[in-house]
């Protein structure tokens, strides 16, 4: 039926321009991180139709899974570890047209084929990442690098 089908519409910047907008209005006035990062995760996740996104959060020296959309994850990744714990580790966003061509990445999830992560810096330190994974190869690039690092300043960690 017409009415299940999802319809994209628009450039990647034009969709992001509308989700930057979405996301400021959703941060306004509330405080709460896990509400917040909650709410962020969902908005990315239904504008682009990815396999999966959300957050993984340091805590006591490991990332642990966070609030997110999409298939369950795994819960726990070692710093240096995979493309999250890489990003966390040089404080870089990565990028992986081909999850199979990055030494170390952890499958979480058969369907995934390309990813970014995005570290969240906070004094110098990475305190979470941004995850988001394709079922696609090659869906990221430097539009999605430089929307989702502003994505990712807008919320107060
Ligand atoms: N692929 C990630 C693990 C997290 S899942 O993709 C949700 C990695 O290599 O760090």
């Amino acid at each position: 039926m017409a009415e299940d089908l999802l319809i994209i519409t628009g450039t990647k910047q034009e969709r992001y321009d509308s989700i930057v907008i979405q996301i400021q209005g959703l941060l306004d006035g509330e405080t709460d991180l896990i509400a917040n990062i909650a709410n962020v995760s969902a908005a990315l996740h239904e504008q682009f139709a990815w396999l999966w996104t959300g957050f993984y959060i340091v805590k006591n020296g490991v990332l642990v899974l966070g609030p997110f959309q999409g298939p369950v994850a795994c819960t726990r990744i070692s710093k240096g570890r995979g493309v999250c714990g890489t990003s966390w580790e040089t404080q870089k966003t990565i990028l992986v047209p081909d999850v199979e061509k990055f030494p170390g990445h952890i499958s979480c999830n058969s369907r995934s084929r390309s990813e970014i992560v995005v570290p969240v810096l906070k004094n110098g330190e990475v305190v979470a990442v941004l995850d988001v994974d394709s079922e696609h190869l090659d869906q990221f690039d430097d539009i999605d690098k430089q929307y989702l690092e502003r994505i990712v300043d807008l919320i107060n960690f």
